[in-house]
């Protein structure tokens, strides 16, 4: 799977991805995350990206040649490697945004190519999101000082998503969210720290009984932690008893 990323700060989105998972995926060529600096398609020798706004106001507006520019250069490089490739999505990402979630992660990581667009300012020029943004998400209700911080949490979600990105394929699915419950406590050697004991249950070997208790762990967690949750949970009878 491959991310075009449209920056100002390409090296901000380079840093994020030079680690841990994502950097493993990307060597082994599984992913690949280009960040595009979209000042390099200002167009003036000034370099000068933003520009006041009509109708006056704080701050300044990303101007909209730039934006477009650098995403036909894109557009233009998916082609040449893939001339069969289709329209890639294009996401702009902005506290006005539908909110990101575990469902929109896994519909995304179906995608071979996927374009991320970051604001900076008081924003871009609408006409150029008019032009090329297909969608617009938002990673939580807070604004943050531009669109990179969110585009790196988009990666992360989705990445870890694509077969062989982990190591452990259950582990994408198993782990919160999926059907709506929280995941169970996990613990590790020692038996005991601090006066602390780990649940004998997961020390007797009986699998039957661990899922069991586990599946309890799940249903209590969601409950206290997000109650929000619990009602859009997937319970079978036996859970509804509990
Ligand atoms: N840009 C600034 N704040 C954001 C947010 N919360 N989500 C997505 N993009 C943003």
């Amino acid at each position: 799977m491959n991310f075009y990323v449209m920056t100002l700060f390409p090296e901000f989105i380079c840093q994020g991805v030079e680690v841990s998972i994502l950097k493993r995926a990307r060597e082994k060529g599984i992913l690949s995350v280009q960040a595009v600096n979209i000042r390099d398609y200002s167009g003036n020798k000034h370099n000068r990206v933003d520009d006041y706004p009509y109708g006056g106001g704080a701050g300044m507006v990303m101007a909209a040649e730039p934006v477009v520019r650098c995403y036909e250069s894109i557009l233009k490089k998916i082609k040449a490697k893939e001339q069969s490739a289709s329209q890639p999505r294009v996401i702009y990402l902005t506290p006005q945004g539908t909110t990101f979630t575990q469902s929109k992660a896994k519909e995304l990581s179906k995608e071979e190519n996927l374009i991320l667009l970051c604001g900076h300012y008081e924003g871009i020029d609408e006409r150029a999101l008019e032009l090329i943004a297909t969608d617009y998400i938002s990673i939580g209700d807070y604004v943050l000082t531009g669109g990179e911080l969110p585009a790196l949490v988009l990666i992360d979600a989705v990445a870890r998503l694509v077969p062989g990105v982990l190591n452990n394929e259950a582990s994408a699915e198993f782990e919160s969210f999926q059907n709506n419950l929280l995941e169970y406590p996990q613990y590790t050697r020692p038996e005991e720290f601090e006066g602390k004991k780990v649940p004998e249950v997961l020390l007797s070997g009986h699998h039957a009984k661990i899922e069991e208790w586990r599946r309890k762990q799940s249903i209590l967690r969601t409950k206290e932690r997000r109650p929000d949750l619990i009602k859009k949970a997937v319970l079978d009878k036996k859970d509804l008893a509990f």
